[in-house]
């Protein structure tokens, strides 16, 4: 398998353990038995920026690399649909990420609409890399040959995971930790 599609498959593993991770600490927070803000904080920072900026379009590319390869009519709305979610994912992510970025600075929010917008940002983001896992993953493979590999992986070379990647960013620490030891 390609180096690229290895990468894309494992950004979804670790996509998969962070909502998880979000979910239980929304699960807290809708019973009103604790929720860590600043971990929900942290997990948005992140999905806001490495997945809507790497992950997302590096799928882009792919999906144009196969267009150019020539695509069924069914795979081309697929690619269409999973597009516009990329788009409708940043907004959404952005807007929750804003509202935890707000509640960690004591900004009062009502715990309901909060956990409304978790759990519809995960559902979605979840619901999306499956759609993604069983369809256009499953096509790129049989589609794309090395030259196209090698393209999507030098467009993306200098963007290394800021959690999962060789370097883990300061910023991130906390959550890194809290996964590591959750992993255990
Ligand atoms: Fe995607
Ligand atoms: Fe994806």
């Amino acid at each position: 398998m390609s180096t690229v599609m290895s990468d894309l498959h494992q950004d979804h593993h670790n996509i998969r353990e962070l909502l998880g991770l979000l979910t239980r600490e929304l699960d807290a927070v809708s019973d009103a038995s604790g929720g860590d803000f600043e971990l929900m904080r942290d997990i948005m920072v992140y999905m806001t920026r490495y997945p809507d900026h790497t992950h997302h379009p590096k799928e882009d590319l792919m999906f144009a690399r196969m267009r150019e390869r020539g695509i069924a009519p069914n795979t081309e709305a697929t690619i269409k649909k999973l597009l516009r979610e990329h788009v409708a994912l940043a907004e959404k992510g952005n807007v929750f990420r804003d509202m935890l970025i707000g509640v960690v600075d004591g900004a009062l929010i009502e715990r309901e609409t909060l956990v409304a917008a978790g759990r519809d940002y995960a559902d979605f983001l979840g619901y999306h890399a499956r759609l993604e896992d069983e369809t256009v993953f499953v096509e790129a493979v049989q589609l794309l040959d090395d030259a196209d590999w090698s393209v999507i992986e030098e467009a993306f070379e200098a963007q290394s995971d800021p959690i999962f990647g060789p370097v883990i960013q300061h910023e991130f620490r906390t959550l890194y930790e809290h996964i590591r030891d959750s992993a255990v």
